[in-house]
């Protein structure tokens, strides 16, 4: 799993302009939650939460997710993985904000997803046509759904029907998310979040990730909310390329 092997990618599923999902012509033995490190030669390697056994869904931001979209079925890119801990329960609801679908597209594959509440900035961006769970949309700018946070979907009566829940997407939204389900009742025990951090490495050497002495990309990348509550720099401080600490805002 540390040793780059070539994927050529088999099919691409355009869900709107913003993101796509590459599916790849082998599997990776798995479980949702996990992630692969993507090498594109010339450009850099970069962190991807896988969204089944074969495939990422990603977002178009930056120079990394521009050239992976330009790309075309029988292309080919370097995978390491799969890499760090994923989801450990099951019949979850789950919270999901931006990309932070990708996981919670592996684990509706696996039946364990029972309600989801999903937003993002608006309809352009959200995936459409997910199966297999009740789906709850929220868009910040109301053009579909709720018009506002995903955090808002998060009601007393929702909570009470499920014992686990699963939360990824940004920090600032996981942790609204959470400090809502622990007011309703929620141990944090129950609740696991997937934490994004710069990583260059994806496999415990550079430091890159550390976020309060844990190593996101081995330790986690999801972690349990009790195990979230002794991390201080959860929602306050990322580390940027150059390892400097920068708030999170
Ligand atoms: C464990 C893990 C799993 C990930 N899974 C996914 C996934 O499934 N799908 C996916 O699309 N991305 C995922 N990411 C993020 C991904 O690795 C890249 O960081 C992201 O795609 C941006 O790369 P880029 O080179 O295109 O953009 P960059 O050039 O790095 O950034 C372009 C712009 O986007 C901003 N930006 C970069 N990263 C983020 C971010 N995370 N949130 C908000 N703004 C950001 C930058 O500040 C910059 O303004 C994951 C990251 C981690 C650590
Ligand atoms: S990315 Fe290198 S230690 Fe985590």
């Amino acid at each position: 799993m540390w040793i780059k092997r070539r994927f050529t990618i088999d099919e691409i599923v355009e869900h709107n302009k913003y993101m796509k999902t590459f599916f790849f012509d082998e599997t990776i033995e798995s479980s949702p939650g996990q992630f692969a490190m993507v090498f594109i030669p010339g450009i850099g390697e970069k962190p991807f939460s896988l969204s089944s056994k074969n495939s990422i869904t990603v977002e178009k931001r930056g120079k990394f997710t521009q050239k992976l979209f330009q790309m075309k079925p029988k292309d080919f890119v370097y995978i390491k993985g799969p890499l760090g801990v994923g989801f450990r329960n099951k019949d979850y609801l789950a919270v999901a904000g931006g990309s932070g679908i990708a996981p919670m597209l592996y684990l509706i594959n696996n039946a364990v997803i029972k309600s989801l509440l999903y937003g993002a900035r608006d309809n352009e961006h959200l995936i459409h046509g997910i199966k297999d769970c009740v789906v709850y949309y929220a868009t910040d700018d109301g053009s579909y759904g709720y018009h506002g946070f995903v955090t808002d979907l998060i009601t007393e009566d929702l909570v009470s029907q499920h014992s686990k829940f699963a939360i990824c997407g940004p920090e600032i939204m996981m942790k609204i998310a959470a400090e809502k389900l622990v007011e309703l009742g929620v141990e944090p025990k129950d609740i696991e979040l997937s934490l994004e951090r710069y990583m260059k490495c994806g496999i415990g050497l550079c430091g890159s990730c550390e976020c309060s002495g844990r190593r996101i990309c081995i330790d986690g990348p999801v972690f349990t909310y009790d195990e979230i509550l002794e991390m201080q720099d959860f929602a306050k401080f990322k580390r940027l390329p150059s390892g400097k600490k920068q708030k999170i805002i």
